[in-house]
């Protein structure tokens, strides 16, 4: 802390670009870590803000299997939708590059070659999974088997879905190939490692001694690796999709995808800026912070700060690495493969500038300290009462009441009163508590500060009510209001690194140039200062916006229900029918009717002949329920018919009508009566 940096180096973790990006992507990393950029950028620091997409890696070549198209089309794809949908959401990135760029694979292939030449690697021949049938030696993750930790069939090579354990390949139990379901035989290939265990001593002085002040699910991550004893790491793969050992004799392999995806912090440096990427990377005036979420804790502390000690050549290390938790969806894990998860890309279709609602809604829920829950009913909850009713209505009254009383203009301030001097004292101690909680990544406790500056407008305004002394006291109305228009300039700046659309919107409205850290606290409107006309900052969430996302999820979970029941052999129910219109409805007479007579349709096995009293008339319905009620069975029965289906003859008989039955996937009917024995003739609808 004590230190004083001149510069921030901000990277977030790069996205693997096999899928688009979800609310838990943002919670983790993204929102985190453009708060935090904005802000040190509001105070004036100088601030590099990376992201980039993450395009090597093995599932990525799995989707491209599945979807027959190659890595590169994948990549390509995802990479556009991810970058485009980060800016709708108004991440600020200074660069947003890939990590398929030419830079970045000589900047990769470079960074391997020194420490290559340099030694720092062991070479090792062992013995790995080949499969006979594709002629390749196969990644971890094509691997699958029983887990030995849980006995759950289907776990990957490298970890098990079902219990969480990180496995190796050679745990599994009954290990197959995932891409030709065959037996696998175990082959000598050749790999570099990094001696981790080399440089454990290294780790834990500098982790464990020098950076106690790291939050406690790292700090606790970092330790338990560390005291569980460090391995030598393979940085290289046998693949064909990713950077190329840059060495003789390693045709087939390329660098391992956790081997160059952190180095893509550092190409995207150069790519964007060529000359001068040095003195963010290699001057110890530069404070360097990682974003990312829980599962990226060991690469980031231990892989790739030993990566870039064992380089030298004065690269700097991170100052902090503020890994978050996860986020869950509606009470469950957010999965790509099971497509359960609030897509950002779908996000900006369906809720058009509403862009700080979910940028609100993910910081004040985000998973800093243990995993979190997003529900749809939250969203609707926090837009509702919190950013509507509490920040718009305070901003929208002390507008809309100088546009009335002052013609828009900032009236003066008279003598103030106990009151007001308690609001005004409280602006500073509330910026004082928003810049220590965001300097110390508490960001979800910093959006309460800033929050609570609009209670604390809202609480004034109703207290004082400005628009009863209107009559009476004209210049007390003035004083109330040039505060009130003081708290909304100062809410502008406290909001702008959490709802940066929402602060660019109430500056328009206060006829501002530009905002910055350092006005915040006090006065910054002068008197006869002339406003715009006021707007609504936040609009409701109706119920049905809600539900449409909410139908959207259960469709989703039937989807997944179905295609497990397949996969286990046990007939699903029937997906929806297209749906109809409410007229579509109303054409079809529903009614209740009394069976009187039943009699088998001659030489057949499914008909019966019944005569029915349907309130109207008497008349005649063939049903095929032979196989499931007898003619006695259904004598007497009050049941539902559609009365209006036009007639038809079957075997001779014209039957006019039709029995309402349930059939449920095994085959079986059962025809639908009334709870209640109603009277026959009964409209059902
Ligand atoms: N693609 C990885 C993930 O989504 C993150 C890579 S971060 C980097 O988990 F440091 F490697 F870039
Ligand atoms: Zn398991």
């Amino acid at each position: 802390m004590g230190k004083e940096f001149k510069r921030h180096l901000i990277t977030s973790a790069l996205p693997y670009a096999n899928g688009p990006v979800h609310i838990g992507h943002l919670a983790g990393v993204y929102v985190p870590a453009d708060i935090y950029a904005r802000f040190l950028r509001l105070k004036g620091e100088e601030v590099l803000f990376i992201g980039g997409s993450d395009e090597h890696g093995v599932p990525i070549t799995i989707k491209a299997k599945k979807e027959g198209c190659t890595p590169q089309d994948v990549v390509d794809k995802y990479h556009n939708i991810i970058k485009d949908s980060f800016q709708g959401l108004g991440i600020s990135f200074d660069v947003y590059s890939r990590t398929s760029s030419p830079t970045h694979h000589k900047t990769a292939a470079a960074f391997f070659k020194k420490l290559y030449d340099e030694g720092k690697f062991v070479e090792k021949e062992s013995e790995q999974y080949f499969d006979p049938e594709t002629n390749t030696f196969l990644a971890d993750r094509y691997i699958t088997g029983t887990c030995p930790k849980c006995g759950a069939e289907g776990a990957y090579g490298d970890q098990c879905e079902k219990c969480g354990s990180t496995l190796s390949p050679e745990e599994l139990i009954n290990p197959k190939s995932s891409i030709s379901g065959g037996e696998l035989v175990k082959k000598p290939t050749k790999h570099w490692y990094l001696p981790l265990d080399q440089y454990e001593g290294w780790l834990k002085q500098w982790i464990l001694e020098g950076h106690k002040e790291w939050k406690t699910n790292v700090y606790g991550q970092c330790k338990s690796w560390i005291d569980g004893g460090l391995q030598p790491r393979a940085v290289s793969r046998d693949l064909d999709w990713g950077v190329p050992v840059p060495v003789e004799g390693a045709e087939g392999k390329v660098l391992y995808v956790w081997f160059d995806a952190p180095i893509g912090y550092i190409s995207n440096t150069i790519e964007l800026l060529p000359n001068e990427w040095e003195k963010w990377w290699k001057s110890e005036d530069t404070k360097m912070v990682h974003f990312i979420g829980k599962d990226n804790i060991v690469f980031h502390c231990i892989v790739f700060p030993s990566m870039l000690k064992a380089h030298g050549d004065g690269f700097i290390l991170p100052e902090n690495v503020p890994a978050n938790e996860f986020l869950n969806l509606e009470g469950d894990k957010i999965s790509t493969s099971r497509n359960w998860a609030v897509w950002l890309h779908e996000y900006l279709v369906d809720f058009p500038g509403k862009q700080d609602v979910l940028r609100y809604v993910l910081c004040a829920n985000a998973p800093e300290t243990k995993d979190n829950d997003f529900t749809w009913k939250d969203f609707q909850t926090r837009n509702n009462s919190e950013l509507v009713a509490i920040y718009g209505n305070f901003v929208n009254r002390a507008i809309v009441l100088t546009h009335k009383y002052f013609e828009g203009k900032v009236p003066a301030v008279g003598t103030l009163t106990d009151v007001d001097k308690e609001v005004l004292a409280e602006i500073p101690q509330i910026k004082a508590s928003l810049e220590h909680n965001l300097s110390t990544y508490k960001f979800r406790e910093a959006l309460k500060d800033a929050m609570n500056l609009a209670r604390l407008g809202n609480k004034y305004l109703t207290e004082t009510e400005p628009w009863k002394l209107a009559k009476t006291d004209m210049e007390r109305v003035a004083t109330i209001l040039n505060i009130s228009l003081q708290l909304c300039a100062n809410l502008a700046i406290a909001f702008e690194p959490f709802l940066p659309f929402s602060s660019e919107k109430l500056v328009k409205m206060l006829n501002l140039e530009k905002i910055s850290w350092s006005e915040f606290g006090g006065n910054i409107l002068a008197d006869g200062h002339q406003l715009n006309p006021a707007e609504l900052l936040f609009a409701k969430v109706e119920d049905a916006e809600i539900q449409a996302q909410i139908d959207k999820l259960n469709a989703t979970k039937a989807a997944n229900e179905a295609a497990a029941a397949e996969a286990a052999g046990t007939p699903a129910p029937l997906p929806q029918k297209e749906e109809c219109t409410f007229d579509d409805f109303m054409k079809m007479d529903i009614r209740t009717a009394t069976v009187l007579e039943a009699v088998k349709v001659p030489k057949t096995d499914k008909l019966l002949q019944l005569t029915i009293d349907t309130g109207i008339d008497t008349r005649t319905i063939v049903s095929g329920i032979a196989e499931h009620y007898t003619p006695e069975e259904m004598v007497g029965k009050q049941i539902c018919i559609l009365a209006n289906l036009a007639p038809r003859k079957i075997k001779g008989i014209e039957s006019r009508g039709m029995i309402l039955m349930a059939k449920d996937e095994s085959g079986r009917m059962r025809f639908v009566t009334p709870a209640e024995a109603v009277d026959n003739g009964a409209c059902v609808g």
